[in-house]
């Protein structure tokens, strides 16, 4: 008597923005049987193709797999789609990969869970065209349990990192990587833009502003020491002073200023420079900044 064999779990995927079409992708790749959904259904030719199968209704989507991961604008996109199809959440699994506020995300677990649905949150942390390579990894949160009954389906789109039962975390630990992220892009903007302006070429330019972002991990070894600093509160150091670096910040807003671009990124870190001076920090290390960003209790 042979075992029975089963092949890859069927999954469902809501949601085919560049994200979503590139996690049905990745799935129909593994081997699984996809089901899509999307409001503007064109967007699923390319999947179907492909071999996906599509659904009618949302419903329809759900019923089709335990698992359905949503990838959507927002939460509100998911309330919009499943709202008026909470029969079929009874016993289904959804893996939201959607972004929205930790608080936002944890209302939505309690409202999966009144429709007799698991949910776990998660936060794919690479943009569309890496999803399913070495590099793509994806903060979850939520029952650890679900987790592991899909992570072999989930692995395929990027190493999953669990952060804890709170379905609010994984929000959490994506908003603030992306609070790096997006930053970081503003700033290479600016920076570009200042460059631009006095007649000096992007191209030329770009290239060593890349190179300062990645001596940044050179320079905070690794990040032990700067964790060290924010736990304790204690910022020694005289290399990089408060004062010295506010300094370099009140010139960048002053030549943003002569130069005619825009002043409102400059200004906010500058801000930071001030507030620090002003409440004791001047001659700490720049680390200090911390003590005016994070909450007072
Ligand atoms: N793109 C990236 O590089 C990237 C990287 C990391 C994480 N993420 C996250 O992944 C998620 C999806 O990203 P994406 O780039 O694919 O987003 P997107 O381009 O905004 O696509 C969003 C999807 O949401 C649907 N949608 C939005 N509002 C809706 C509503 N009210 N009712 C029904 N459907 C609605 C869209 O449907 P239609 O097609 O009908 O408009 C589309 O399928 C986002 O939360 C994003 O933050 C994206």
């Amino acid at each position: 008597m042979s075992a029975a064999t089963t092949g890859p779990a069927p999954v469902t995927v809501i949601g085919l923005g560049p994200m979503g079409r590139a996690i049905a992708a990745t799935l129909l790749e593994a081997g699984h049987p996809v089901t899509v959904w999307n409001r503007t259904a064109s967007r699923a030719t390319e999947l179907v193709a492909a071999g996906a199968a599509q659904a009618a209704t949302p419903a329809d989507a759900v019923a089709a797999s335990r698992l359905t991961i949503l990838s959507l604008t927002d939460y509100r996109a998911m309330h919009d789609i499943l709202d008026g199809s909470t029969d079929a959440l009874d016993g289904a699994t959804i893996v939201n990969l959607s972004s929205d506020t930790p608080d936002v995300t944890r209302a939505a677990a309690t409202w999966a869970a009144h429709h007799g649905a698991s949910f776990l949150a998660g936060g794919l942390m690479v943009p569309a065209p890496m999803v399913g390579t070495e590099a793509a990894y994806v903060y979850y949160s939520g029952p650890r349990a679900v987790l592991g009954a899909h992570e072999a389906v989930l692995r395929p789109l990027g190493t999953p990192r669990y952060v804890g039962e709170d379905p609010g975390l994984a929000q959490l630990w994506y908003q603030a990587q992306l609070t790096v992220f997006l930053t970081t892009l503003a700033g290479l903007l600016q920076a570009a833009a200042m460059a631009s302006a006095a007649g000096v070429g992007v191209g030329d330019f770009l290239p060593d502003a890349l190179d300062t972002l990645t001596g940044i991990p050179v320079m905070l070894e690794g990040g032990h020491e700067l964790a060290k600093r924010l736990e304790t509160g204690v910022h020694p150091g005289d290399l990089s002073t408060v004062a010295m670096m506010g300094a370099t910040a009140d010139h960048i807003v002053s030549t943003s200023h002569a130069s005619g671009i825009d002043t409102r990124l400059p200004q906010a870190i500058k801000s930071h420079y001030d507030r620090a001076i002003a409440t004791g920090h001047r001659t700490d290390n720049w680390t200090a900044l911390y003590e005016v960003i994070k909450p007072r209790h």
